[in-house]
């Protein structure tokens, strides 16, 4: 399975830490914000990585994390021009992705959850993880049956069906590829990662499965200082 690690975007809710760099450039505690999802892939054991950044800090990106080698995994490297949206990621990474199925990992998503199994056992369709969350209206919201079967999905609904927010990490057969070819720009001009998931639910091929430990992502200074603090108690665990 290859990975994708979507870092681009243009950061504007973080103005104006983010006007001279990227958002997934700014510290967590003690690393730069895209090691965390990097590690996250790694431990996953994906091996073969593509980083999409910016046009705007491209080169900063590969001087923090050159060829890989110092990870023990390879990263390839794209542009993603404009924002156009998160499923844009598997357009951009068509050549990449080739035949593979793929893991995309959003570049400002910190998890502390292993994923490993979740790989291992994919077998086709499409693959979610979902976190209860208080402010789903901030996220894609999934609505669950009594049996956990993904019923619906939303995209920042007004009124969310369910607690339940998609994080920014999703396994995706080959197909993923033709299928966004199918998709159309929303009202806010981007191929929506939520569109992509419906196809998937329309055909009965979406498995959504629940992150157990801590899920933060970073978009807002809230959640920056929060994952700065969830950071720092994690690393400190590790050292025991
Ligand atoms: O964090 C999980 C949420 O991520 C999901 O619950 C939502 O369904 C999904 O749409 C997304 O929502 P956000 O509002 O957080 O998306 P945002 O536009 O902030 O993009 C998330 C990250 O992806 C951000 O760090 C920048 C990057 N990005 C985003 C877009 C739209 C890109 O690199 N390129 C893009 O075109």
């Amino acid at each position: 399975m290859k990975g994708i690690i979507l870092a681009g975007g243009s950061g504007t809710r973080l103005q104006p830490i983010t006007k001279v760099t990227s958002k997934q450039l700014l510290p967590i505690y003690n690393k730069p914000m895209i090691y965390w999802p990097l590690e996250t892939l790694i431990q996953a054991g994906i091996q073969d990585i593509l980083i999409i950044v910016a046009p705007e800090n491209a080169g900063d990106f590969l001087k923090l994390l050159g060829s890989g080698k110092e990870f023990g995994v390879k990263f390839t490297y794209e542009i993603q021009d404009k924002p156009e949206g998160i499923a844009q990621a598997f357009l951009i990474g068509e050549n990449f992705i080739g035949d593979d199925s793929v893991m995309l990992i959003l570049g400002d998503n910190l998890f502390e959850d292993d994923f490993s199994e979740a790989v291992k056992s994919f077998q086709g369709g499409a693959r979610i993880f979902a976190k209860e969350v208080s402010d789903p209206k901030r996220f894609g919201v999934i609505e669950f049956d009594k049996n956990m079967k993904a019923l619906s999905i939303e995209e920042k609904p007004q009124n969310p069906k369910s607690n339940y927010a998609a994080t920014g990490l999703y396994i995706y057969d080959n197909s993923v590829i033709n299928k966004v070819k199918s998709l159309k720009f929303s009202p806010r001009g981007e191929l929506e990662i939520t569109d992509l998931n419906m196809l998937y639910l329309k055909e009965k091929n979406l498995d959504a499965r629940i992150v157990q430990n801590r899920w933060l992502d970073t978009g807002t200074f809230e959640s920056l200082f929060e994952a700065t603090k969830v950071a720092r108690e994690i690393e400190l665990k590790k050292r025991g």
